[in-house]
């Protein structure tokens, strides 16, 4: 709630009073000339996120609370709710429902399910409220940036990056090796796929475009494994550990929807005395500060910087925007970059 709004009320009324030539006006009003409460705008943020335990998520979510700190002043204020939506859609709408009865005057919604993303904006928008979608993007009919929901609502908006980037800088990076990736030279790359969380567009585009750019550059490929990892350091190195026993030197690339599973997929390649660089390559995205050291040492072949800071930043200006009564994009998009070698200079 704005608090400001309900003072400015309560001074209106005790002023109304003093108008209306009551002599006495009630005890509790505050005299005209006491201080307004400082001035100052407590604004009431909603933030959801899918799942707290995700290795960029954290990152992400922090820095959302970091930056809100640092746009404060001594006038205007930021009241953060920030909930953990434990990968549960169910649980996500009671949340959403929460912070509508609760007034938040904007909500940053990270969903857990994209296929729900129609129902919980129909209910914010109903409640008036501006919505700031993060990180999962809901697709539309139409191609690029066609959702009805965001497009059709001005207080609605899509903040993200585009995924098909960080798939095909994950090629790019393969198609950069001197062998392209063909390490025992028999003219196939041979890779398997660590697949994110299916439902979400960023495992489906970084599945296909990385791919896709070995491909277009005329490199013939073969899939060994695509199994589902779900974003999850375990699960990635479950997968990659199995798919090593089964096909072992036959696999000449690992390519991992994110540096989560990357990081497992390291520690099953090792285990399996296997040896990033020399006979198996390695790929991630996120760029977590792990595997960037890792991309330094060689132990990881690549990784794409997904801007946590200039993701979060921009949701945060664009809810602040929205705060101000200032018009929302419908879209807002920070790049990807490839993070190699030669990144490194
Ligand atoms: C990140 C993943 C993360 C996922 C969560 C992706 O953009 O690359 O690491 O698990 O977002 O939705």
């Amino acid at each position: 709630m704005k608090k400001l709004i309900s003072l400015l009320l309560v001074l209106a009324m005790a002023l109304t009073l003093v108008a209306c030539g009551s002599s006495e006006p009630a005890a509790d009003a505050p005299a005209a000339d006491a201080p307004a409460a400082e001035g100052v705008t407590t604004y009431d943020v909603g933030v959801a996120i899918y799942q707290y335990n995700d290795n960029f998520m954290t990152l992400y979510r922090q820095e959302i609370e970091a930056y809100f700190k640092t746009l404060e002043t001594d006038t205007v204020k930021y009241n953060i709710t920030m909930v953990d939506s434990k990968n549960d859609m169910a649980e996500q709408t009671n949340q959403i429902d929460t912070f509508i009865t609760q007034g938040m005057d904007v909500i940053i919604l990270n969903l857990v399910q994209t296929s729900s993303a129609e129902v919980l904006i129909d209910k914010v928008v109903a409640a008036n409220i501006p919505l700031i979608l993060i990180n999962r993007e809901p697709l539309g009919d139409n191609g690029d940036e066609s959702y009805e929901g965001i497009i059709n609502n001005p207080g609605v908006c899509y903040v993200g990056a585009d995924a098909r980037q960080s798939g095909t800088y994950q090629g790019e990076i393969v198609l950069a090796l001197d062998n392209k990736g063909d390490i025992n030279g028999d003219g196939v790359v041979k890779y398997i796929m660590v697949i994110g969380d299916p439902e979400n567009p960023d495992a489906q585009y970084r599945t296909e475009f990385s791919i896709k750019a070995l491909t277009d550059a005329g490199v013939a490929v073969e899939a060994l494994v695509e199994n589902v990892g779900n974003w999850d350091q375990t699960k990635g190195q479950e997968i990659t550990a199995a798919a090593l026993a089964q096909f072992g030197d036959e696999i000449e690339v690992v390519f991992c929807n994110n540096d989560g599973m990357a990081l497992g997929a390291a520690a099953a390649i090792e285990a399996a005395g296997r040896k990033v660089g020399e006979d198996i390559y390695l790929l991630g995205v996120d760029a977590l500060d792990e595997c960037q050291e890792m991309v330094k040492a060689g132990t990881m072949t690549g990784t794409v910087l997904n801007d946590h800071i200039g993701q979060s930043h921009t949701a945060v200006d664009a809810a602040v925007a929205a705060l101000n009564g200032e018009a929302l994009q419908n879209y807002y998009w920070v790049d990807y970059v490839k993070v190699d070698a030669a990144y490194f200079g």
